[in-house]
């Protein structure tokens, strides 16, 4: 991919870089993304109608039997291109943060230091009424499991809709936001809030934004670069362009 000549000059004397990404850099890794059709049996569903504290309330079962589906689903699953560049861009940048949505744990993986987590992860689990994290649990059991220490029924450390996202990660990501030079926004179809508004927060502040995903989406028309193509390639494609040429 060609780059604009401008564009890599600003990334090159960038010093303050935050990215967003969505579940569209994982998409290489084989996850399907959030809108994407679920398959087999919870094709029925709509993640939206799985992913609140009402539908837990419901059926808490249903629900944790489908983040069990999703945690088998990201066991064998690896980091691609797309996130190890992104922490080869880290290394390049003094002050660099990556806020996802993503609650896979990919970008800890694959060797990103500075992450805030706005969704939380799907690897951690902790009871619904005390908060108290537990370390070991029993994903295939006829009923939910509960919490030792107050039988609570215990619930993944997600973020679900109608929820708040988590203060202090949130002030930090609208901090970034608001101060760096460049703010990518990468993978994410820029629908759900308050990640969405990040983009518009940097925008405001004078900062350069950059879209890159497989298709446009309703944040392109105001970006000061978009590249559409998939994230795994065009990352690697973009730090080597900037880095690899010695120009910084
Ligand atoms: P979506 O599924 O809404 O969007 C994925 C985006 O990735 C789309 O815009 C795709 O075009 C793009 N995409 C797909 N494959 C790609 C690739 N290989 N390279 C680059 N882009 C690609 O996922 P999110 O935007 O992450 O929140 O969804 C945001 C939030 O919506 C999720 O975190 C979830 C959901 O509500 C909660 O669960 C709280």
């Amino acid at each position: 991919m060609e780059f604009p000549s401008e564009f890599i000059r600003f990334l090159t004397k960038a010093s303050r870089v935050a990215v967003l990404t969505g579940a569209g850099v994982s998409q290489e890794s084989g996850l399907r993304t959030f809108r994407d059709a679920q398959s087999g049996l919870w094709a029925q569903y709509r993640p939206e109608d799985l992913a609140s504290p009402e539908a837990f309330a419901r059926d808490p079962k249903l629900v944790w039997d489908w983040y069990a589906w999703r945690r088998e689903a990201i066991k064998g699953v690896r980091p691609n291109a797309g996130h190890y560049a992104l922490t080869e861009m880290e290394k390049k940048i003094s002050e660099f943060t990556l806020v996802t949505q993503n609650v896979d744990g990919l970008h800890r993986i694959a060797g990103s230091a500075n992450i805030l987590e706005l969704h939380g992860n799907i690897l951690k689990v902790r009871c619904s009424e005390c908060g108290t994290f537990t370390e070991t649990w029993d994903d295939d059991v006829e009923s939910v499991p509960r919490c030792e220490k107050c039988n609570g029924l215990l619930r993944p450390d997600v973020v679900w809709f109608g929820e708040s996202l988590p203060r202090a990660e949130l002030e930090a990501a609208v901090n970034a936001a608001r101060t760096c030079q460049v703010f990518f926004s990468i993978g994410t179809s820029g629908v759900v809030q308050s990640a969405a508004a990040l983009a518009h927060a940097a925008r405001n502040k004078g900062s350069v934004v950059v879209e890159i995903n497989a298709e446009p989406t309703p944040l392109t028309p105001k970006v000061d670069f978009a590249f559409h193509g998939k994230s795994g390639e065009i990352l690697p494609e973009l730090v080597k362009a900037v880095w690899a040429n010695g120009l910084s």
